[in-house]
């Protein structure tokens, strides 16, 4: 799908010629209707289509980020690996960074693979905002984002990190409603996830300490792969490998 970005008047006309080139976008001085496109605001960068926009939003996860509420997340607890304290993670499939950040305000060193440029540029532009956010700045530094296939990248590797996580799907069934609407921009731009196996493989033949893979909770396992053992929530799944 062909992505335009639009850049409103007053918003810093060097930062959306960077977000143009770095992204292949095609910038339109007319505010594009009926279509996907991304739109720089004073405020950040938006995925928009008619209204409705979806953005990354860091500041929103300020109350999971409390050092006593993050050991109650169960990727904290899925990722942890007793004898390191700091370990460093390779997140496989960023997305909008979320589970990321949740793993670097608990202390993880986290490599950030994303592919889709759109998705990509979203992400980079939550994480120069949280760059200034005094709660979260600190999470940031231990993050570092490569606009990159991670099956390559993994191939590629010298070393291997203590972990990787995979998260290859949004959900695809959302209720009705804002968040589900937002999901469903993200939805429009992403092709099915066709290369499982190739994530799992490349993960594997790192050979970290642990693979972590989230599914939804009755998703079958990733390439059919069994974990070594499972840590099931309400609607999500840790599948965790120890090869
Ligand atoms: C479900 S989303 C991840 C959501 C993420 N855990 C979060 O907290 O926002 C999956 C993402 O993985 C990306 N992806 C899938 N395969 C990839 C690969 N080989 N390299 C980099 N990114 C990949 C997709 O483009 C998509 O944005």
């Amino acid at each position: 799908m062909k992505i335009s970005l639009y850049a409103d008047a007053d918003a810093d006309s060097a930062k959306a010629k960077e977000i143009a080139g770095t992204g292949g976008f095609s910038q339109v001085l007319t505010m594009p209707v009926d279509t996907l496109f991304l739109h720089l605001t004073n405020e950040g960068l938006r995925l928009e289509r008619d209204s409705l926009f979806v953005m990354g939003d860091f500041d929103a996860m300020k109350r999971r980020l409390k050092h006593g509420n993050l050991s109650g997340e169960m990727l904290v607890k899925a990722m942890r690996l007793k004898d390191v304290p700091e370990p460093s993670v390779i997140d496989a499939t960023a997305g909008m960074g979320e589970d990321s950040l949740l793993l670097a305000a608990a202390g993880f060193h986290v490599d950030l693979y994303e592919y889709d440029p759109v998705i990509a540029a979203l992400l980079s532009d939550a994480l120069l905002r949280a760059r200034t956010v005094p709660e979260l700045s600190e999470a940031v530094d231990r993050m570092k984002f490569f606009q990159k296939d991670s099956v390559r990248a993994m191939h590629d590797m010298a070393e291997a990190p203590d972990a990787v996580f995979l998260d290859p799907m949004f959900p695809k069934r959302q209720k009705s409603g804002l968040v589900g609407k937002k999901f469903q921009l993200l939805q429009q731009l992403e092709k099915p996830c066709d290369n499982e196996e190739e994530l799992l493989a490349a993960a594997l033949m790192l050979r970290p300490r642990k693979v972590v893979i989230k599914r939804p909770l009755k998703g079958p396992f990733l390439a059919g792969h069994k974990p070594s053992y499972s840590l099931t929530g309400k609607a999500i799944r840790y599948d965790v490998i120890m090869p």
